[in-house]
């Protein structure tokens, strides 16, 4: 097993991929943008459950870069900004919590979202205590990052201009995560 395979093996353990599926499953995407992609594992499951037909991921991580197969890629947001590209589905999954400024970082992609696209963010769930510290600790030693988390109200508030479709919560082991789906309100 190489490094991508065991982080993605990791990652399925303390995901809530069924919760996801189930929300998503109820829609198509023809092309989807994952910021903050990692090792593609979202991509890659998005792909096989029939939920995107083609996917971009975004990485500043230059390991991750490569051609998953013939539909979905992994690369920079500077070779995203040479294309032409908008997508109907923006991911942000787990990443929003490495970004400091981050409105202006969404705002950024949100740019490239089609009308009447949809936003799919889930994040760590910073409510309950214990829970958001256990979080912080994991992304210190095996991210070497001091996190700071959003809330979902937070952003449900900054994305005015999109309707909320469907939300979640899902606790696994210590890992609290939220998720909402998100979508552009067309006459804005
Ligand atoms: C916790 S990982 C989540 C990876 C992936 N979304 C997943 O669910 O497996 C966060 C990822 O965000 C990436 N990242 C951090 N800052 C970023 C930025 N400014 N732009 C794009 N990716 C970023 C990191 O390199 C890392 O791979």
């Amino acid at each position: 097993m190489n490094l991508i395979q065991i982080k993605k093996s990791l990652r399925k353990k303390i995901f809530p991929s069924d919760e996801i599926i189930t929300l998503l499953k109820k829609h198509n995407f023809k092309s989807c943008l994952d910021v903050g992609s990692g090792t593609g594992f979202f991509l890659e499951t998005l792909y096989e459950k029939e939920i995107i037909k083609t996917g971009v991921g975004i990485e500043v991580d230059e390991k991750y870069f490569r051609k998953i197969n013939k539909d979905l890629e992994i690369f920079s947001k500077e070779d995203l900004d040479k294309t032409n590209k908008t997508f109907d589905l923006i991911v942000f999954n787990d990443v929003l919590h490495h970004i400091d400024q981050k409105k202006p970082f969404i705002d950024d992609y949100v740019k490239l979202l089609s009308k009447d696209g949809y936003l799919f963010i889930k994040d760590m769930n910073p409510k309950n205590p214990f829970c958001k510290y256990f979080n912080r600790l994991h992304d210190l030693i095996f991210a070497q990052e001091i996190i700071k988390e959003i809330t979902q109200n937070e952003l449900v508030n900054h994305l005015n201009t999109f309707t909320l479709s469907d939300e979640g919560t899902k606790r696994i082991f210590l890992y609290d995560h939220y998720y909402l789906l998100l979508k552009r309100i067309s006459n804005r």
